[in-house]
């Protein structure tokens, strides 16, 4: 079927210009429509509980739609016209999200408030037909809240180790609530893994350790000031010096057993997870691709010991997949000349970023493999066991994620500014420019395309940024002249063909245009063909991006609309732009992040 001469079922779009970056719009390509579908602060489990950010209780605030969301998926029953939606909620906004607090008693709440708005959301949707908006229904049975004290449980080597116990938890095996919740992925059984990111935040700690240093921890005051509402937010109190050990995991929480405790995964190690993305491979035997988003740090590989099964009654046994195997870290090798790194993002004489590698390992079924370390200490702290073993230093990895048309792996190093900085690592071949203010795409390889092989290849597929302002672009060979301006590429997702989407964050800064959402052909002649699909207000970061092409519709979560505001003088009105703090019929005057769903009109 065709419908005004494009075909229909493919999501085809004309590129939307960039949008500067003062605009607080969210702008979809012609022909779409779209509509905020869930909302910081809306109900869900009662139209009785109202949102006012002003009065909010902490007791409501965990019964509402969390703050800031990040990682999305929607989980389509077979009808098509239910389904699950399952969010990240990263980190709070207090400067926009309520007034200045006028007393302790104020303060106290809005920082409980914000406990409460952290974590992740599970929220039950329904249509009229397939390709039709979706609205969620409050008191859905899936409908759960996951905040910052929900119980959780540890599973692998490490689950019940020293390093994890405290005065609260001496058995180390029941963590409370989930921190920082950044991207994610959803697995092949259904669950959804969620990455705990830059925990070090929410900790004031003794600082004195190696890991402390490594990670961030530092004995000072938090912004948050949790620690002055809970004592384990401080880990100089007797009893929590192991409480941030217990942050910084990746977490997976089954939507559909709303009882059930949601899991961190001690085998897939402790870092700054960004997120976690499964494939399953010939052998059945499972991968879990994974970056440390931080400047210089590391990409993952956890393989599992056990095989898949498919089929719904094999789920609970698949969710002890990521339990037990190996982890492994990535050491790349390019394959042209130092000399020809020039740092500028010239290309080399072979007319190619690109080599092989190999994956280190750092355990092997649940033994350490790192001299000088016990299999509880790499896991624990498994950024000093990679650095031990000499892991190849990258441009902050954010989402990784393989392809499920043709097994390849996308790793998205959003940028690195430190690149070739006074006594710092200069270009190299997988991260070839120097001050990477845009950041860059990495395509990988496995040997044999089989996930749990040991060696893989690697090119570079985009050196990001705007042709018409940054030196040293590349989209895969393709000219930069016709493509959108792109920076600080962030999540990565794919479309049923295969096609790679792209969304970013931190393009106001870099190329001066509002974030978005990109579309890029990875085969033929389109290959490396940017092209911009939507933009999302100012402020924000373009997240959780989920393509049904399908359906023709697109979902993205807009982050942190507005964070550069302050509360009554907002930079932003996303999503339903009414007055500056007035509530009207549910509609609030200030921003709320939010999932949007976009749909063919
Ligand atoms: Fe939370 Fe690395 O972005
Ligand atoms: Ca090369
Ligand atoms: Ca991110
Ligand atoms: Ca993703």
């Amino acid at each position: 079927a065709h419908d005004g001469g494009r075909p229909r079922g493919r999501l085809g779009f004309r590129p939307i210009a960039p949008v500067p970056a003062a605009t607080d719009s969210f702008v979809v390509p012609d022909g779409y429509r779209w509509q905020a579908l869930v909302r910081w602060g809306d109900p869900l489990f009662s139209a009785r509980d109202t949102f006012d950010p002003a009065t909010l209780t902490p007791e409501v605030a965990e019964r509402l739609f969390g703050y800031n969301c990040d990682y999305v998926d929607v989980l389509e029953d077979p009808d098509g016209r239910s389904a699950t939606l399952v969010v990240n909620h990263e980190y709070t906004n207090e400067n926009i999200m309520f007034p200045p607090a006028a007393t302790p008693e104020d303060l106290d709440r809005q920082r409980r408030v914000a406990m409460a708005s952290h974590g992740m959301s599970v929220v039950g949707l329904y249509r009229s037909r397939k390709g039709k908006p979706w609205a969620y229904r409050p008191g859905a049975r899936v409908n759960r809240r996951i905040t910052a004290s929900t119980p959780f449980t540890f599973s692998g080597p490490a689950a019940g180790s020293a390093l994890l116990q405290t005065s609260a938890d001496p058995a180390g095996r029941t963590p409370l609530g989930t921190l920082n919740n950044c991207a994610g992925g959803t697995t092949p059984w259904g669950t959804v893994l969620s990455g705990e990111e830059n925990v070090n935040q929410y900790f004031r700690t003794a600082g004195t350790s190696a890991a402390d240093k490594r990670y961030g921890f530092a004995d000072k005051a938090t912004t948050r000031g949790w620690e002055a509402v809970d004592p384990r937010f401080d880990a100089r109190t007797p009893g929590f010096e192991n409480e941030p050990h217990r942050f910084g995991w990746v977490v997976e929480v089954d939507p559909q057993d709303p009882t059930a405790a949601p899991v961190k995964h001690t085998a897939l190690g402790r870092f700054k997870h960004e997120g976690a993305n499964v494939i399953v491979g010939r052998s059945g035997h499972v991968a879990a691709y994974m970056g440390d988003d931080e400047r210089f740090d590391y990409l993952y590989k956890f393989v599992s010991k056990d095989r898949y099964r498919a089929g719904g009654r094999h789920r609970e046994k698949n969710k002890q997949l990521l339990s037990a195997g190996n982890l492994y870290v990535a050491r790349f090798h390019g394959d042209s000349p130092v000399e020809e790194i020039t740092g500028t993002g010239a290309l080399p004489s072979d007319g190619a970023f690109d080599g092989t590698g190999e994956w280190v390992p750092l355990v092997l079924d649940g033994v350490s493999q790192v001299p000088g370390f016990s299999t509880e200490e790499v896991l624990v702290f498994t950024r000093l066991a990679a650095d031990a073993v000499g892991a190849t230093k990258m441009d902050r990895p954010e989402d990784v994620e393989p392809n499920p048309v043709t097994g390849r792996v996308y790793v998205a190093c959003t940028n690195n500014t430190d690149r070739g900085a006074a006594g710092k690592e200069g270009a190299t071949e997988p991260n070839p420019r120097v001050t990477n203010r845009n950041g860059h795409v990495v395509e990988l390889t496995e040997s044999g395309n089989d996930p749990r092989s040991l060696t893989f290849g690697w090119s570079i597929l985009l050196l990001c940024g705007d042709p018409a302002t940054t030196t040293g672009t590349y989209f895969a060979g393709f000219p930069p002249e016709k493509v959108s301006p792109i920076s600080c590429p962030d999540n990565v997702a794919f479309d049923s063909a295969g096609n790679l989407w792209v969304s970013t964050d931190g393009q106001p800064g870099t190329i001066g245009y509002c974030d978005g959402l990109f579309k890029v052909p990875l085969e033929g002649r389109e290959r490396g063909h940017v092209q911009q699909f939507l933009s999302v207000p100012r402020g924000a970061e373009t997240c959780g991006p989920v393509v049904r092409d399908r359906d023709e519709m697109v979902y993205v979560a807009v982050q942190h609309p507005g964070e550069d505001g302050q509360w009554g003088a907002q930079q932003s009105f996303f999503p339903d732009y009414v007055a500056a703090g007035t509530l009207d019929g549910g509609r609030w005057g200030g921003p709320r992040p939010s999932v949007v769903q976009v749909w063919r009109d």
